[in-house]
């Protein structure tokens, strides 16, 4: 059977990686987290001081990305690729409330936006990928075989990301991660460059009431009716 490219879209916290993650699995598929890659940028920058008390200094970052090297490896006890940033493996320090609090201004950047997606589409030029973020069914892959528009309201949302983040031990109050939640939402769909628009021949799913098995079933069976067109 050949094989498809699958893009999920979506808002933060709609659960776009989880059913990424099941579905890449069930289908022997290639899972790339292309939120997780902002996210890299966004703690180099932060490591490196461009993103201090002082302010945000863009054309810092601008002229260093060339020294940003991202890279994803398969973790077998996990089930799916860690992010790395120049050999270090940062899956865990990219979850923070502070990188979420600065991610969506760097992803705002046209300079960062263009390196990402050129690798972004190198990593699923061979097919038999699925790939989440915001901009995949649009600008990454707007051939995709299959289009995925994930939504959930913001205080849906805002409790699965808070529950995360106290599992993980991080010190959070539900308020500021709702505020966060917003925030991104605000930026990443009124961006100039690429902005969260659902692509015209993407499928929307609302899962504000659906179990993570409900959602799972319902995609899955989306993905086979797609594989049987596309045979
Ligand atoms: O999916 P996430 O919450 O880890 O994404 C982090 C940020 O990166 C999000 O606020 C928007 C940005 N992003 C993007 O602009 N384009 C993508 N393809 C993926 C993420």
């Amino acid at each position: 059977m050949s094989k498809i490219t699958i893009a999920i879209d979506g808002f933060s916290s709609t659960g776009k990686s989880t059913v990424a993650k099941q579905l890449a699995k069930h289908l022997g598929y290639v899972y790339v987290d292309s939120g997780a890659m902002y996210r890299a940028v966004t703690y180099y920058a932060m490591q490196n001081g461009l993103i201090s008390k002082d302010g945000f200094n863009v054309e810092g970052l601008i002229s260093q990305l060339d020294n940003i090297q991202i890279s994803f490896k398969f973790n077998d006890n996990l089930g799916f690729a860690e992010v790395y940033l120049n050999g270090e493996n940062i899956e865990k320090a990219i979850r923070t409330l502070e990188v979420s609090g600065f991610v969506s201004q760097v992803a705002a950047i046209s300079e960062v936006r263009a390196k990402l997606v050129e690798q972004q589409q190198k990593m699923g030029a061979e097919k038999g990928v699925v790939m989440d973020g915001r901009d995949i069914g649009t600008v990454v892959f707007p051939d995709a075989d299959l289009k995925l528009f994930m939504t959930a309201t913001a205080e849906k949302r805002a409790i699965r990301r808070y529950d995360e983040l106290i599992e993980r031990g991080d010190e959070v109050l539900y308020e500021d991660v709702l505020k966060n939640v917003q925030e991104r939402d605000r930026i990443d769909s009124t961006r100039e460059d690429s902005p969260l628009v659902k692509a015209e021949d993407a499928i929307e799913i609302d899962n504000s009431n659906l179990s993570l098995q409900e959602q799972y079933d319902k995609l899955l069976d989306i993905v086979k009716k797609t594989l049987e067109k596309t045979k």
